[in-house]
């Protein structure tokens, strides 16, 4: 009889943090992608068209996360700070689509640029001067002007999604009419992908932690620092620093894939 499917809970039931472990789970999780009929095909179109950031793996776990959530909740609300060029939303929406699960995806992002200076000189004179803007430089905190929002309707028309669908808060997760536009939302999910320095990623932690629901998830991108592992890439010092606030706020980390960091809400 073949063995059925491993499903998220069964691998949070099994992980210990530890190098051998975080290791085989990147290796795993990354074949499962690779393997996977309809997860192949949209991480493939991402690579080919640099439409965005992270590992082949983190398919493969959202895939289990949509599932575990869809059977935990029913219905299930997802928000991603830091769309880029819409690679997790329109994820997402596909897995929501073909799994035949009722997923409403909410996304905050400026879709607009964030370019480093052209100058030489201001570059190298804020990079001298000003401690925020070196911490962004080091933490790849620079985005390119491009037509985000175009790319990003382009993607989800490829894969047969409607990009109108998602509930679209553009902006930055400090802004205030942001946050007001927010103030009564809770959700099943959040994926924290936005602002890379250190207090942005605090700031982040703090305002969304209280936003998810018991039982259900934050998941910390560029968050891995401190974990053992050899086989992937560990992400950002700041970020994972700010990332300790969790356990504080309620969370618990139940999971690690690479350098994103699986945190449940206890009840
Ligand atoms: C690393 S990229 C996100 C990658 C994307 N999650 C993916 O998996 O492909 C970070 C994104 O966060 C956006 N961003 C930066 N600061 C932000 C903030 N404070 N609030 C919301 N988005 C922010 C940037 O414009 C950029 O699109």
């Amino acid at each position: 009889m073949p063995t059925p499917p491993r499903t998220f809970s069964d691998y949070t039931r099994d992980y210990v943090c530890t190098a051998g472990h975080n290791d085989r789970l990147f290796h795993e999780f990354t074949a499962a992608t690779w393997a996977d009929p309809l997860l192949a095909p949209h991480r493939k179109h991402i690579e080919e068209h640099k439409l965005g950031f992270g590992d082949a793996a983190f398919h493969t776990m959202w895939k289990l996360l949509l599932a575990e959530a869809a059977r935990r909740f029913g219905t299930v609300r997802c928000l991603e700070i830091g769309v880029f060029k819409g690679q997790v939303i329109s994820l997402w929406s596909h897995l929501a689509r073909t799994q035949n699960l009722d997923v409403h995806v909410s996304a905050l992002s400026p879709l607009a640029g964030q370019p480093r200076p052209h100058s030489r000189l201001v570059h190298a004179l804020r990079y001298r001067l000003d401690r925020h803007y070196r911490e962004r430089i080091q933490n790849g905190d620079f985005y390119d002007n491009d037509e985000y929002e175009a790319i990003v309707r382009g993607l989800f028309t490829h894969f047969g999604l409607d990009f109108n669908r998602v509930a679209l808060h553009r902006g930055y997760s400090t802004a205030p009419d942001i946050l007001a536009g927010l103030a009564n939302e809770t959700f099943h999910i959040i994926y924290v992908d936005g602002d890379h320095t250190y207090d942005g990623a605090l700031h982040d932690f703090k305002t969304f932690g209280p936003k998810v629901v018991p039982g259900g998830w934050l998941i910390a991108d560029d968050a891995g620092a401190s974990l053992p592992g050899t086989a992937f890439w560990k992400g950002h010092e700041a970020v994972s620093r700010a990332a300790e606030v969790l356990p504080s706020l309620g969370f618990k980390n139940v999971l690690n894939i690479s350098h994103n960091r699986v945190f449940e809400r206890l009840a």
